[in-house]
């Protein structure tokens, strides 16, 4: 028989603790006590000496959180709510890989009790809760959901690197799969996140809201792209284009650049998957997700057409790229573009230097092989602003010049030093 939860008797667990559940558990862990489950005995190691493997939280978020770190699943069974938060890639072929989602699932199911709740934070497809972990959760517990334990789906906002949209102050999407759950997951939520609480009116509703959030902001920025390369033909400025037509009252302030990482690249392909099952082939979206894959080789190309215009030859130039992290201000490298982008420099056979004060060096040989560089040495034929890190946009036009091999080219991807790049020939999206 099903006792229901209160919110003095909520003892919470989250199965993985990266970039999202790290957060989650010790945020929880002031309100509550928490098991933080993790498959990775190494991150577990760290994050029971009080440091974030991940390198997001800092060691005084973890002073005084009442949560027990472990890699071993018996522990989950001293909770009655579980939040799984680990990652949902996709495959080579772009598909969907619930790999990590239903292995999750299932030591989730084992832990199960009459009475406990199971919300996912994990981005998945709109259905996916319902339709491939609920029937997992139920054969491997023995239990009937509905009647001995309840279900929800909460998506994550949190934004690595982003120190004002946090968990606490963003609006938090929750749902659950009847009234009852959708008021006590309302409820454990509302303990941490002050700015508020959205009920959605269903599992899939919430599913499908963040997984359209990404797909919106996917697209706009592929929209972006395809502007810059009409632009680019048009030999105008695209950014200056940007900063005309963003004195309309309802023009959308996006612009082009790089889109890699593990959210906005690979979300859509998430939403695509289950349109094409459900028989409607999204045209628009993967138009968009096939501008902005192409982009590393669009910019690749387009710089050493810049500098064999120069006079340069690919073999005996070097190229300095400034930043090589998915975005900036984080030290993840995981499906970086830039990286990427080096990849096609070196295949027209430059030779490339990264340098990047905050990546991860050790993922980016193992991911990438390639060796990140402490400063830059000598001189540069072109040098690529790929990321706007804060110690590269501190960067003056002196400096840049010291680093430069006239005639020399500056590629800004981000178009940060449109107005105070002099000497250079200059580039941007
Ligand atoms: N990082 C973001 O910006 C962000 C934002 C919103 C939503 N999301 C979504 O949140 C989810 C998690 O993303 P993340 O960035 O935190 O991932 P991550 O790679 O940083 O962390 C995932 C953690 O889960 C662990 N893990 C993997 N499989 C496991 C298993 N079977 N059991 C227990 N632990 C397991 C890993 O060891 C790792 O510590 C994904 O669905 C992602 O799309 C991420």
């Amino acid at each position: 028989m099903r006792t229901p939860l209160t919110l003095q008797n909520t003892i919470l667990s989250v199965t993985g603790l990266g970039y999202v559940g790290l957060p989650i558990a010790l945020a929880f862990s002031r309100k509550f006590p928490v098991v933080g489950f993790d498959i990775h005995e190494g991150r577990i190691e760290k994050m029971q000496n009080g440091e974030d493997p991940s390198g997001e939280v800092t060691a005084s978020e973890f002073e005084g959180a009442n949560i027990e770190f472990t890699a071993n699943p018996a522990f989950l069974r001293k909770a009655n709510f579980h939040i799984v938060a680990v990652p949902t890639p996709i495959d080579v072929h772009t598909m969907p890989d619930l790999g990590p989602l239903l292995s999750a699932t299932i030591t989730v199911g084992k832990a199960l009790k009459p009475g406990d709740y199971v919300v996912f934070e994990s981005t998945t497809y709109p259905a996916c809760t319902e339709e491939e972990c609920v029937p997992l959760l139920e054969q491997v517990s023995g239990l009937t959901m509905g009647k001995d334990f309840k279900v929800g789906f909460s998506p994550e906002r949190i934004n690595p690197g982003d120190k004002e949209h946090t968990l606490k102050n963003v609006i938090k999407v929750v749902s659950g799969n009847d009234a009852e759950a959708l008021e006590f997951i309302s409820a454990v939520y509302g303990c941490i996140v002050e700015a508020g609480i959205y009920k959605a009116s269903s599992i899939k509703v919430a599913e499908a809201a963040k997984i359209i959030e990404n797909t919106q902001r996917d697209l706009n920025i592929a929209l972006m792209n395809e502007i810059s390369m009409i632009c680019d033909r048009l030999k105008i400025n695209t950014f200056e284009v940007l900063e005309a037509a963003g004195t309309k009252w309802n023009f959308l302030k996006f612009t082009p650049g790089l889109v890699g990482g593990h959210c906005i690249g690979v979300d859509p392909y998430y939403l695509t998957y289950k349109s094409k099952a459900l028989g409607h082939d999204p045209k628009i979206i993967l138009a968009g997700r096939y501008t902005n894959d192409q982009m590393p080789a669009y910019i690749s190309k387009k710089t050493v057409q810049k500098m064999v215009k120069q006079g340069k030859s690919p073999a005996d130039s070097r190229v300095l790229v400034l930043g090589v992290t998915f975005k900036e201000g984080v030290s993840d490298v995981r499906n970086s573009k830039v990286a990427e982008l080096v990849q096609e420099l070196k295949a027209y056979s430059l030779q490339v230097d990264v340098v990047d004060p905050y990546a991860d060096a050790e993922a980016l040989h193992e991911d990438y092989q390639i060796e990140l560089s402490k400063e830059p040495t000598g001189t540069y034929d072109a040098i690529l602003l790929a990321v706007s890190h804060k110690p590269f946009m501190e960067l003056d036009n002196e400096k840049l010049k010291s680093w430069a091999n006239f005639p020399a080219l500056l590629v800004d991807i981000k178009g940060q030093f449109r107005k105070k790049a002099e000497g250079f020939e200059y580039w941007s999206l």
